[in-house]
């Protein structure tokens, strides 16, 4: 199959080296002339564990290309993806649609012959059928289905979760386009993954309902483990105690500073403002963004408490800056809310992060130092604020000989608290009460 993706964020470009090593010859566009010529030359703009290799090989192997203009590239493709940023828009929290509307107008002018379209972008219910409605305003003579397949990869384990998902959902009643679909994705059904084929609408509401029920799932027990500080228990305990019952599941039963990311925050947002219009409101999704927003703010404090209250003067170290391990992704990190109140409250930050490049330019008055050890030196108190792996490793009676003092804020449990006590730290952490 041709293939043509439109947008190289980390949804189109994860997608199209996958879909490339599936076989089938893609074309990744992008109107970011410099991030088309960094490709080219095999530079990755994004940080994803094994990306690079998939990319270099599926070039070498000419099933996959980068390109600006996107014209030759949507008259010969059998199915044109877009994948372009969906940001929450400015002031209301809905979802912004303007790249996704160019997108649909561009392709219009410019299919030749059955094209399916397909929205991997994730858009509010009823998108596709303004797509559809703006390609054939542009066209009317284009032979043309919209479809949505939603994409749930995650950051960190986006290559992982394109090639072995849980599920497939494809939206579209249009039995062309399905043909095209199942072509598509041939690799994964020989192993038996399961599609689920629905109404576009259905479709476009499945992704909102999974990124909005695992924010839930993740707030839950974040009030769990605030609760379990209260009451003296331990969160990871109940996490596993509930976790073992096959309706609830084990996974995103983490406690930690509460969710960030590029989907999350902004899906939530955009799925409480699609149930107020239909005046079907979502009070679980606006608490449970209230509560996460809060949880984040509230976390400096924490950071405070454990220095007696006094952070004038003193100097804090943190470890780790993104919004979750194996990813340069700033977007809605909590470190984002927790610096800045950490420096508002008189403390000095220096900072580590593996992938830290972006944080640089995010985050102002922060002293950022090339290794861990260099951040905890002469620290008052360490922060970790996200689990890299290098931070579980570490040696923990090196970097108590380096701090100032040895309080250590552990926001992601990545340590045993007896194991703390018994090196001399005073250690706190979420929900082990
Ligand atoms: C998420 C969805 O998992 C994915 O299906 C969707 O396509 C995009 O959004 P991603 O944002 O990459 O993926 O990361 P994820 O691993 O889901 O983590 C999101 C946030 O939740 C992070 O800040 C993470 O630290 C937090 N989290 C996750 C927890 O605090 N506890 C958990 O148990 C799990």
């Amino acid at each position: 199959m041709r293939v043509t993706m439109i947008g190289t964020g980390y949804v189109g470009l994860v997608s199209g080296a996958c879909f490339a090593d599936f076989g089938h010859d893609v074309v990744c566009v992008d109107k970011d002339a410099g991030k088309i010529e960094r490709l080219k030359k095999g530079e990755i703009p994004i940080f994803e564990p094994g990306l690079d290799d998939l990319v270099t090989r599926n070039v070498r192997e000419g099933r996959l290309a980068f390109a600006v203009e996107a014209g030759e590239a949507i008259r010969a493709a059998d199915a044109v993806f877009i994948a372009v940023g969906t940001p929450s828009r400015r002031g209301d929290g809905h979802a912004d649609l303007s790249y996704v509307h160019a997108a649909a107008e561009e392709i219009a002018g410019l299919m030749d012959g059955f094209t399916v379209v397909v929205t991997k972008s994730t858009v509010p219910v009823g998108t596709g059928d303004e797509i559809e409605a703006i390609i054939r305003k542009a066209n009317p003579s284009a032979d043309f289905a919209v479809v949505s397949n939603p994409e749930f990869l995650r950051e960190g384990a986006a290559i992982e979760d394109f090639k072995r998902p849980d599920r497939i959902v494809v939206g579209t009643e249009d039995e062309r386009a399905k043909a095209v679909m199942n072509e598509l994705y041939r690799p994964l059904f020989l192993n038996e993954t399961p599609i689920v084929f629905t109404g576009r609408r259905t479709s476009e509401l499945i992704k909102y309902a999974a990124n909005a029920f695992l924010a839930l799932k993740i707030t839950f027990i974040n009030e769990i483990a605030d609760l379990c500080e209260a009451v003296g228990a331990d969160v990871q305990q109940v996490a596993r105690g509930i976790g073992l019952d096959k309706r609830i599941g084990n996974k995103f039963l983490n406690a930690g500073p509460g969710y960030g990311g590029s989907c999350f925050p902004k899906d939530t947002l955009a799925l409480v403002r699609t149930a107020q219009d239909a005046k079907t409101p979502m009070r679980l999704i606006e608490t449970t963004v209230a509560i996460n927003d809060a949880r984040k703010k509230a976390m400096a404090g924490r950071v405070a408490d454990a220095l007696e209250g006094d952070l004038n003067g003193k100097v804090i170290g943190v470890l780790g800056l993104t919004f979750k391990p194996n990813t340069d992704d700033m977007r809605d990190a909590p470190s984002l809310d927790i610096i800045p109140a950490l420096q508002a409250m008189g403390a000095t930050i220096q900072a580590y992060d593996p992938e830290g490049h972006e944080a640089r330019q995010m985050l102002r008055g922060v002293d950022f130092k090339d290794g861990p050890y260099e951040a905890v030196e002469g620290a008052d108190a360490v922060v970790i604020i996200t689990e890299w792996d290098q931070f579980r490793a570490l040696d923990l009676d090196r970097m108590k000989l380096l701090m100032k003092a040895p309080n250590v804020i552990d926001l992601r449990n990545i340590y045993r608290p007896e194991d703390m006590r018994s090196r001399g730290f005073r250690y706190s952490s979420v929900g082990r009460g």
